[in-house]
């Protein structure tokens, strides 16, 4: 069988992590603006004061900004159909709550659209990936503010309005079940303590100290604003489609214990299906409202969420996949690491340099699951090795590592569709070379595009292609059926 026909194949990349520009054409200030690469010992640090002899992974990232023909080129010659990307909110609203948005913020995107266009790779886009505005969290709070709600969907609206018929695919918020972990409060949700916000110390993002109602808050806040994304995109294309981004981390029992299961239950319910569930079933799962009522963390609810909740429900679903990991009811285990969360290790598997598991079983496994519990289409939005890369005397980088983590992961989405899935694309992280998220590091390489720049920012910006980069094009011109 394989893959069907007009199947979705491209990359998938974020603006804080790629565009660079920080201050160029009228864009603002953003939360990421403000956190530095890894400090040594391995920690992120946040600040609200920028300090101008400080390096930050953001400010420049791989400055797509000044390269957007030649990387929208090679993702062309690559064979691409499709490309993930992120619109930088603070560069179509500086400040969060501007009173019109930035011309050349939204000429900026207008650019790269047209560009897509023209190479006929079709743009599928998330509205806020992991950053807002900086003003948003300094005056507002982040989405702990129900006003932020609104402001969103002010800059949403906007998007729909320009890029209309230009893009069809939204995701209004990357990996928005993050938000409940700590660091993720931070990124997804804009979340920093009032008195972090003004003053000049540093903080690990990880440790900033966010309540876990404040997050179950603000969480409530974005699936209600993620929700109205859909009725507002719906209202003003009915050819647009949007979908939720859940990041899946993939959970096994670590042993057959049945505390062992039931421990697996509890950490899959609560990483992967909370969110979901409320944005595919249109209302928080059953055991989601006990938690809530035990904890006494319930989200203060506005008149009018759960109808907005339950008429709203997406049109497919996206989500990331890089590893899986394991649960136990035991508290002395080994563990290991992950994007966001850890969990314990499993036995079977290897591990990145980075600690993450590997695990291509897992993503068969994964959209098996997903394919019984939502039966709507899905889109694997992001996959891939991050790994460092060795650049040999000729220019040549042999990634062979990397070719052996995207076939064998492609082969087991191949395997999923044969199980009867209905998988709609794939966008491997990210084809170009970025910062990375949970490090700041460039050398954590995805890329089958290598950016010659090292993890304080010097190197001249070059582009070159990886070995990965021939044998994707050999997948995506069999449409997956030559994984080489
Ligand atoms: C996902 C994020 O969690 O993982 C991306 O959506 C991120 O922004 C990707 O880059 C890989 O993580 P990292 O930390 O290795 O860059």
């Amino acid at each position: 069988m394989g893959f069907p026909k007009g199947f979705l194949w491209g990359g998938a990349t974020a603006a804080a992590q790629f565009e660079g520009g920080w201050r160029s054409g009228g864009k603002g200030e953003s939360l990421q603006d403000h956190v530095t690469g890894c400090a040594p010992g391995g920690k992120r640090l946040f600040n609200a004061v920028i300090h101008p002899d400080t390096y930050y992974p953001s400010h420049d990232a791989v400055d797509h900004a000044s390269h957007i023909e030649e990387d929208l080129a090679l993702l062309a010659e690559m064979g691409c159909t499709c490309y993930r990307m992120s619109i930088s909110w603070s560069r179509i609203f500086p400040h969060g709550d501007d009173d019109y948005p930035n011309e050349e913020g939204l000429r900026f995107y207008d650019h790269i659209f047209q560009t897509c266009e023209r190479y006929k790779m079709e743009p599928v886009v998330t509205i806020n990936h992991f950053d807002m505005p900086w003003e948003l969290v300094r005056r507002y709070g982040g989405f702990l503010n129900r006003e932020v709600i609104d402001l969103y969907l002010r800059y949403a609206r906007v998007l729909f309005e320009r890029y209309r018929g230009r893009v069809r695919k939204w995701l209004p918020f990357n990996e928005i079940n993050f938000g409940v972990l700590p660091m993720g409060a931070f990124k997804a949700e804009g979340l920093v303590p009032p008195a972090l916000r003004e003053v000049d110390q540093w903080t690990p993002v990880d440790e900033l100290g966010i309540p876990l109602r404040d997050r179950i808050q603000a969480l409530h806040h974005q699936l209600v604003a993620s929700a109205l994304t859909v009725q507002i995109a719906h209202d003003i294309d009915p050819l647009n489609q949007v979908g939720c981004m859940i990041g899946y981390i993939t959970k096994y029992p670590l042993t057959c214990s049945p505390e062992d299961m039931l421990a697996c239950q509890h950490d899959d319910r609560f990483m992967n299906r909370l969110c979901s569930d409320v944005l595919v079933k249109g209302a928080y799962p059953a055991f989601a409202l006990a938690w809530f009522e035990r904890e006494g963390i319930a989200p203060v609810e506005k008149f009018g969420d759960d109808e907005v909740l339950r008429e709203n429900a997406v049109d497919f679903y996206a989500f990331s996949y890089y590893m899986s990991n394991c649960a136990t009811a035991k508290t002395e285990v080994e563990r290991v690491d992950g994007n966001l969360l850890g969990g314990a290790r499993n036995p079977y598997l290897s591990a990145s340099e980075w600690g993450w598991q590997v695990d291509p079983d897992g993503l068969r496994y994964t959209i098996n699951e997903l394919q019984d519990r939502y039966s709507i289409p899905m889109m694997v939005v992001e996959n891939g090795l991050g790994a460092p890369d060795v650049v040999e005397d000729d220019g040549s980088i042999h990634d062979a590592y990397r070719i052996d983590y995207l076939r064998s992961h492609i082969k087991a989405m191949r395997d999923a569709v044969d199980d009867g899935a209905n998988v709609i694309g794939y966008t491997a992280w990210s084809p170009i070379d970025s910062v990375s998220s949970s490090t700041g590091q460039m050398s954590k390489r995805y890329g089958m595009v290598y950016v010659d720049r090292d993890d304080g920012g010097s190197g001249s910006g070059k582009r070159s292609k990886k070995d990965s980069f021939a044998w994707y094009q050999k997948v995506i011109a069999s449409n997956g059926d030559d994984l080489g």
